[in-house]
């Protein structure tokens, strides 16, 4: 999508479709009076014989216009005036735009954000934007045959904002927007893509691709020998019982010099979870899939901060395996040593994304970090707790808990903050090893969250289980692309830009 930004008139910019707010009971935001007028009352007669309510995210699209500088113009209802808040007005965007992408315009300007600075600044604006495009256009066909629906028409999206500055600030938001949605994408293909295929080699192949592809990265890839010289006992544990082999995937961004501490993104990359002997049941087994998602969430986010090219030095470690029952697997009781050196008691067998994860937050170390942010869907208790909306946030810092909030606030990619501690961490008591990998079922993602916090003492580190917004189930089902837009703003404000 080529992106570009317009100040001024809506009446006097030619496109193919232009797309304009209208609030309820006929008030017309000022792109949409100023086609008003130029139609000569076409919108206001609209409101008034009631085809149109200006109820939020409602959408219209007016064809064959005359004499006007648009094509086509497509009413955005944003709600009662006065009423309309960020939340309200990002629906209005992304339904405005899937709607835009549905058309027949090569061309479209929308002006949906012109005039809002105080809801969502310009460049926020630009990537809400870029965003939305994303939503509408994203597909994922890897595994259909025969006819491939049509990809939308639209070829150049315009962004209408009030002043030259907004504009200027929009366009760059949109540009890094267009990164940020690349990221997404490779996420979203990632983890959509069936686990027969999306193996742990699979993924190694991928990261290795991505790193060919951009000239700051490289890629790192280890099996299960080095697995063992590692003595990731833990990790190890996870992988006994797939014929699948394990891999270790190391990326790496250089974008400052190697002086600089490097922020670590640890990412959960298990490419199906059955439970292990610990089996899981039967339904919506399918989207175990998806287990992966934290793994391809920082895989992406790398594509991002490459295409970026952020100024800072970032590091992506990703532990990936099969979680698969078999005469080999690892059965409940059986006690480990992890990298670290603490022996772990598998209570249960479906708690393994926190035994891949702590051999990988303690090998996360050796790159001595500002920071460590690990992402995983890690328990099925943080979907409970926050449903599909929010991401938890758990973590040793609150000022890097508190940077991660906001970057999640800007981008209304949102996490929330759930404690962690001495409570939880004790109802992982063992008899028999250090601790268990399992403590009670009221609280679990805290607790897994605090299993966590154990291999991470006096480092910097923040957690974010992402079971309940890296993907959507029902008719709609497939991989969110979250939580990429956090992580990049977080980058990008980490690397002052
Ligand atoms: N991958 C799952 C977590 C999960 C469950 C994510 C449902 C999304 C939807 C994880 O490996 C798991 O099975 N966790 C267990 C932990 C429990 C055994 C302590 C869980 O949440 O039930
Ligand atoms: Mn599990
Ligand atoms: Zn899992």
């Amino acid at each position: 999508m080529n992106f570009f930004a317009k100040s001024g008139s809506a009446a006097k910019q030619r496109t193919g479709c232009a797309i304009v707010g209208v609030y309820a009971k006929g008030n017309l935001s000022e792109a949409a009076a100023e086609l008003d007028k130029a139609s000569k009352g076409l919108i206001s007669n609209l409101c008034k014989s009631g085809d149109f309510s200006g109820k939020a995210s409602e959408t219209l699209l007016v064809h064959n216009l005359v004499k006007m500088p648009c094509t086509r113009l497509l009413l955005v209802g944003l709600g009662p005036k006065g009423k309309l808040d960020r939340r309200t007005l990002t629906a209005a965007l992304n339904a405005g735009i899937a709607a835009a992408a549905k058309t027949g315009a090569t061309d479209a300007i929308s002006y949906l954000t012109h005039g809002t600075d105080a809801l969502i600044a310009p460049l926020y604006a630009g990537r809400l934007t870029a965003e939305a495009w994303h939503k509408a256009s994203y597909r994922f066909l890897a595994h259909k045959t025969g006819r491939k629906p049509a990809a939308p028409k639209t070829q150049r999206l315009g962004i209408g904002m009030e002043s030259r500055a907004a504009a200027n600030a929009a366009l760059r938001g949109a540009e890094q927007g267009l990164a940020i949605t690349q990221g997404m994408a490779l996420t979203q293909d990632l983890a959509n893509t069936a686990a027969n295929v999306c193996t742990p080699s699979y993924l190694a192949r991928e990261a290795q691709k991505l790193a060919r592809e951009h000239k700051s990265l490289t890629a790192e890839v280890m099996g299960p020998a080095e697995i063992r010289k590692l003595k990731m006992g833990a990790f190890e544990s996870v992988a006994r019982g797939t014929e699948e082999p394990a891999r270790l995937i190391v990326i790496k961004h250089k974008g400052a010099p190697a002086s600089e501490a490097p922020v670590v993104l640890v990412g959960k990359g298990i490419t199906f979870d059955t439970g292990g002997i610990s089996l899981k049941p039967p339904p919506a087994m399918d989207e175990m899939k998806f287990d992966m998602n934290g793994a391809a969430s920082v895989i992406g986010t790398m594509r991002a901060v490459a295409l970026l090219n952020l100024p800072i030095n970032v590091v992506a470690v990703v532990p990936s395996c099969e979680n698969m029952p078999s005469g080999r697997a690892t059965k409940p009781g059986d006690i480990v040593t992890s990298m670290s050196g603490k022996t772990i008691e598998i209570l249960n067998t479906d708690a393994e994304g926190r035994l891949i994860l702590c051999d990988a937050l303690t090998y996360a170390k050796r790159f001595k970090p500002s920071e460590i942010i690990d992402v995983a869907t890690l328990t099925g208790a943080c979907v409970i707790a926050l449903g599909p909306f929010l991401t938890g946030l758990m973590g040793n810092d609150d000022q890097l808990a508190e940077e991660l909030l906001a970057a999640g606030k800007r981008t209304g990619d949102e996490a929330w903050h759930l404690p962690i501690g001495k409570d939880y961490e004790e109802t992982l008591k063992s008899n028999f090893a250090d601790f268990a990998n399992m403590g009670t079922r009221e609280g679990g993602a805290l607790i897994a969250g605090s299993f966590l916090s154990k291999f991470t003492e006096g480092q910097r580190w923040a957690h974010l289980d992402i079971a309940g917004t890296a993907w959507k189930s029902g008719s709609q089902k497939g991989s969110t692309g979250r939580p990429v837009p956090l992580l990049i703003d977080f980058l990008l404000n980490k690397a002052g830009i």
